[in-house]
Parts: structure tokens; sequence; C-alpha cells
């Protein structure tokens, strides 16, 4: 088992980056414990056939890969993307529209979603309080007498903020461990021209919402952000994304509606873009890149690759 000493290097993150919102030298081991194998077990589900990493795998950031909206239970379809889980200890809010607020209070959404799994709190927490495995784990990590709510969601919150990846290239070149290639850097330029102001480093995300000028969905409807404040500047905004691990957390947007990176970069050069209705004023200034522009830019994306996170052993399938 990990000591506690490896829980604090194993929550590291580099000393110029923000402070997180949630104070990562706090997370307790025993507890991440309990919490990564309440993650990758089916039992929170109704028919015990869904986990929360059935929709977010390891291997591609913690996000689901096969679907352009999540699948859960009972073959039901959802109607967004699933996200990444990297480096939540730095968002503010939660979900593609922030309906979520705490991370801790998070994952009641899944449990009981009928299109995710489709159970109740009450109902896991009588399976979990019943299960012989599960009354083990809790005499060897945790001090309460039963499994409540509080526990429950607490355990789960302490594993998902645990996620953090920040060992990518990118970040050995910012500690001065490599260079960038040639186009790599180039890239990296056209980066901070365009891309930067919304998708910031050193986590390439910003706890805001925008419209990056994707149409709505004809059949999904999505109106993302004005949903849960109903003012009209919120229409259409998403929350926006970390793009750390894009090379793997494919489909793309909260709809999955491009397979691949390369349709992402066209999106964001097309000319009729800047007509878009609700855009945001940041991409009003049309992104003209040649061909080969578009490769450099790919080429610093990938980047953002964190191997290290994808096959960290402490975040997988417990043993
Ligand atoms: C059926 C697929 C599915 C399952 C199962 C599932 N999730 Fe998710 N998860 C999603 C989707 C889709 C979203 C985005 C929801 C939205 O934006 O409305 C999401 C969002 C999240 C977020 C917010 C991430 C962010 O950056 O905003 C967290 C944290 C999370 N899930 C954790 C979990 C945990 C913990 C479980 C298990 C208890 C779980 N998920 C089970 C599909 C799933
Ligand atoms: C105005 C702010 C803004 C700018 C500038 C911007 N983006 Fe985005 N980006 C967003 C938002 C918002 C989303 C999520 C949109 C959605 O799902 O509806 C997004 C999504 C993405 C995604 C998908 C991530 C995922 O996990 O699904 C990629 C990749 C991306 N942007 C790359 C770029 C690149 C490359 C540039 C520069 C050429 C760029 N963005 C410029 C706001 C912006």
């Amino acid at each position: 088992m990990l000591s506690v000493k490896d829980a604090q290097n194993f929550v590291d993150y580099p000393n110029y980056w923000p402070q997180p919102y949630i104070d990562l030298s706090q997370l307790k081991q025993q507890e991440i414990e309990l919490g990564r194998n309440l993650f990758y077990d089916p039992i929170l589900s109704e028919d015990s056939s869904i986990s929360c990493s059935s929709c977010h795998l390891q291997a591609t950031g913690f996000t689901h890969i096969d679907h352009n909206v999540s699948h859960g239970i009972y073959g039901r379809k959802g109607t967004r993307n699933a996200p990444s889980l990297q480096n939540l200890a730095w968002n503010k809010t939660f979900h593609w529209d922030g309906g979520v607020t705490r991370l801790s209070g998070q994952a009641v959404n899944p449990i009981t979603h009928p299109a995710e799994m489709n159970f109740t709190m009450k109902g896991v927490l009588k399976r979990l309080n019943r299960s012989e495995k599960y009354k083990g784990l809790l005499k060897d990590f945790s001090k309460e007498k039963n499994y409540t709510s509080s526990l429950l969601l607490h355990s789960l919150a302490q594993f998902t903020a645990s996620l953090v990846s920040c060992q990518s290239k990118y970040d050995e070149m910012k500690a001065g461990k490599i260079i960038f290639t040639e186009q790599e850097e180039k890239g990296y330029q056209l980066f901070k021209q365009n891309c930067s102001a919304c998708h910031t480093e050193p986590l390439f995300m910003r706890n805001e919402y925008a419209s990056n000028g994707l149409p709505i969905d004809s059949t999904l409807k999505d109106i993302g952000r004005f949903s849960i404040t109903h003012k009209n500047n919120d229409s259409l905004t998403f929350k926006i994304p970390s793009l750390r691990n894009c090379e793997v957390t494919f489909p793309y947007m909260h709809d999955g509606r491009f397979k691949k990176l390369k349709e992402v970069i066209n999106h964001y050069t097309n000319e009729s873009l800047v007509h878009s209705n609700y855009l945001d004023k940041r991409l009003k200034r049309s992104i003209k890149l040649s061909e080969m522009d578009k490769k450099d830019l790919l080429s610093f994306l990938l980047t953002l690759t964190d191997r290290k996170f994808l096959t960290n052993k402490q975040y997988s399938f417990p043993k």
C-alpha cells in the first residue's frame, strides 16, 4: 500500500502553477484509495454494469472515446460528451455548463442520472454496507463505522482531485529539461497568438464560459450555460476545457462533434466563423493559418500529452 509520504509526492505540481481551489496537501491517501476502489466499481449502478471508469478511462485522460455523447446503463444515451478528469482541483465549477459548483457533491449526478447509473444514494449505501469487500475497505481506509453519502461522495472527490497531469513534454520544456523542436516552437507561438486567451497556460483552460462559434446541434439543442443562469449572454456558452492530453481525449467539444484535432483546427480557421451567433469577442478576429501553420500548431498540441499521467498505476484499477 502507498504511504502518506508517497501521496504527497503524488499530488505534487510545479511551483509556478496557480493555487488550486482544493488544497491538495490535505488529501488523505486512505481516502483516495477508498475513492479509487469506488471509482472502478460497477456496484454504484443499478444493475451493477456501469462504473465511473466506464465513461472515464485513464488511457484517454479519463474520458470516453467510443461515442460522441456518453453511453450509460441499459445502453441509454446521455446528451453530452464526458469531459476529461484532470487537474480538477483548479476548476471552480464542473460540467460543461458549470451546473455543479463543488467536486465533493458531483458524484450524486452520475449515480442518480437515469442515462448514467440510474441508482439511488440509499440503494448504493445499502449495498456497500452489506458488501464483505467494502466492509473490509472501510476498516482499512476509514474511521467511520458505516458508509454514508458524505463518505461516499467525499472519497470519490478525493480520488478525482488527486488526478494531476503535469508531466507532459510541455512541462519538461517549461522546467528547462528539454527544448522543443523547431516545429513545436513555431506551433507554440501560433498557439499563444490564437488560442491561449482562452486555453490559458499552464492549465490550458479558464474558469469561464465562452462560445467558440459552434452552431447548435439541432437534435440535442444544448444551450449550455444559459440553462443554468437564464442570462442571454450565456447562450451557447460552455466551459473552456483544458487541452492537456487532447491527443487522446477525442471526440471533442461538449457534444463530441469532432473526431480529430485537424477538424478542430479547421473549425477555428474557417472564414465564416467570425459571423457565428454569440461568438466570443476573443475570436472576432479571423484566424488565418497556412497548411504548414496548422501542422505546426498540431505538433505543439501533441506536446501536452502526459504519458506518465495516462499510465500512472496509482490512478489505475485497484489490485
Ligand atoms: C454514462 C457515462 C458517465 C458515467 C458512468 C460517469 N460520468 Fe462523469 N461525466 C459524464 C458526462 C457526460 C459529464 C459531463 C456532464 C455535463 O456537462 O452535463 C461528466 C462529468 C464529470 C465530472 C466533471 C468534470 C468537469 O471537468 O466538469 C466529474 C468530476 C465526473 N464526471 C466524475 C464522475 C464520477 C466520480 C463518476 C462515478 C460515480 C462518473 N463521473 C460517472 C459521463 C459519465
Ligand atoms: C473564445 C475562447 C476560445 C478560443 C480563443 C479558443 N478556444 Fe478552444 N474552446 C473554447 C470553448 C468554449 C470550447 C468548448 C466548446 C464546446 O464544447 O461547445 C473549446 C474547445 C476546444 C477543444 C476541444 C476540447 C475538448 O476536450 O473537447 C479544442 C481541442 C480546442 N478548443 C482547441 C483550440 C485551439 C487550437 C484554439 C486556437 C486556434 C482555440 N481552441 C481557441 C474556447 C476557445
